[in-house]
């Protein structure tokens, strides 16, 4: 991985990333050393070691396996962290064109209990009323409202389609090794169940069962994965963090930013198979970052398809952020354009040239354009898009996002503003115990 900020160098010194250095290797230390704040939540900075070559990633592969025998559908059910890391891997790993996985026999995958739609769920059941389906169900806290129901009534379905024998034997649960309503549940029903270590927050636990089932069952590469984020991993802890550091300058560069106001991070990507790793990136630091009044706000957006509709604002609007492009070096498959005798079209200046050739040269003239505009602009590159790459970024993200909470002071690893809205839907609904907020609300409606 390769981070370059010279387009963020006439916004911040060099000097100033230099002064910022002691302090990034400090609290580097705090997190390694589990003396910061939310230090029983810091299970994520060892899972790569912990997973290699284990026999819980054993486990995981060959429960991929069973399930890619059983069924030609899989439905993930899950919302916020226990769901957005498989989502995000395997949207950016699988064919553009399809729901399915990769190689024989891959399952399609299908995602539920991430909202409320009644439709969208009336339709996934008539939809499954036809495909061969198993299912995992995966909630740390195992109440979340919204895969709740969705497991509800994809469990009662599965009994009525398969009996309640073969039902139980299509379900996986992945969950706390001992507490919340679907932990008493796969006990009392014997599902195949996964655990989510109590030390790894959701949004940290991708590289737990919780993104590496669904992402061996859609058959993508696991142990790739691993290494992956095993190298950034061993490189952070074994090493201080220096000038040229990836960290160093992701972390440095978009906090010196923040405090020149600029409050958004816009995460930029040339290719639609990243859309879901921005949407799992934006829950990372949102979540993470955005409490006690601070925080950059996560935005995304996808070129050049959003040059057309976002473009103008970033261009010439209101100088309030920075762009983070997540830029990919090769592409994994060949298609140039053709030539065309009659040139009606007047494309033949870059006939043969590849649609990688033409993407990059829109994304260096896309950057010189916003720098130009007083956009600050940080490029992190990956040689290519696979499993290893995805790996690395997935930890360095991580790791970036927990230094960085911490050079804001908050704790990066709890969520308490999560839980407003749910005091006041569960409320509005009549759920026992929540009697007074309800009146409270009542006086307001
Ligand atoms: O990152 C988080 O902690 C949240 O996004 C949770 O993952 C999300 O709310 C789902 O929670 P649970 O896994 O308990 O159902």
């Amino acid at each position: 991985m390769n981070i370059d900020i010279k387009h963020a160098l006439p916004f911040v010194s060099k000097t100033e990333l230099e002064n910022l250095l002691p302090t990034l290797n400090r609290l580097k230390d705090q997190l390694w050393n589990n003396t910061g704040k939310g230090n029983d939540f810091l299970g994520w900075k060892t899972l790569p070691e912990s997973l290699y070559q284990s026999d819980l990633l054993s486990d995981i592969k060959n429960t991929a396996q069973q399930i890619r025998e059983k069924a030609d559908t899989f439905v993930v059910i899950g919302i916020g962290g226990s769901y957005l890391g498989a989502r995000a891997v395997i949207e950016a790993l699988k064919h553009a064109f399809s729901s399915f996985g990769y190689g024989e026999k891959a399952p399609e995958i299908i995602y539920a209990g991430h909202h409320l739609d009644e439709d969208y769920l009336a339709e996934l059941v008539e939809y499954l009323e036809n495909r061969n389906y198993a299912l995992t169900i995966i909630s740390k806290s195992g109440t979340t409202t919204e895969p709740a129901i969705a497991f509800r009534i994809l469990k009662q379905h599965l009994e009525k389609k398969y009996g309640l024998q073969e039902a139980r034997r299509r379900i996986i649960a992945i969950t706390d090794k001992e507490k919340g309503a679907l932990k008493k549940l796969s006990n009392q029903e014997g599902y195949k169940t996964f655990i989510v270590p109590d030390d790894v927050g959701g949004r940290y636990s991708v590289l737990t069962p919780v993104g590496l089932l669904p992402i061996a069952v859609a058959g993508f590469d696991v142990d790739a994965i691993i290494e992956g984020a095993l190298s950034v991993q061993k490189d952070v802890e074994n090493n201080a963090l220096t000038l040229s550091h990836p960290v160093t300058k992701y972390v440095g560069i978009r906090n010196l930013l923040y405090q020149k106001g600029r409050l958004i991070e816009m995460m930029i990507n040339y290719h639609p198979k990243l859309q879901y790793f921005t949407e799992w990136w934006k829950q990372l630091y949102g979540e993470s970052e955005g409490k006690e009044g601070k925080g950059i706000f996560p935005a995304g957006a996808n070129f050049t398809t959003d040059l057309h509709s976002m473009g103008q604002y970033i261009q010439d609007g209101k100088r309030i952020m920075f762009e983070t492009v997540l830029s990919i070096e090769k592409p994994n498959k060949k298609m140039t354009i053709p030539v065309s005798d009659e040139n009606l079209d007047g494309l033949n200046y870059i006939a043969n040239k590849s649609i990688s050739e033409v993407n990059k040269q829109a994304e260096l003239g896309t950057t010189l354009a916003h720098v130009d505009g007083d956009v600050p602009n940080i490029k992190i590159s990956i040689p290519q898009l696979d499993a290893y790459h995805l790996g690395a970024l997935i930890y360095f993200y991580e790791i970036s996002c927990a230094i960085s909470g911490y050079l804001l002071d908050i704790n990066p690893f709890d969520q308490p503003g999560v839980e407003a809205y749910k005091k006041n839907m569960f409320a509005l609904l009549g759920k026992p115990g929540y009697e007074e907020i309800r009146k409270n609300l009542m006086k307001n409606l």
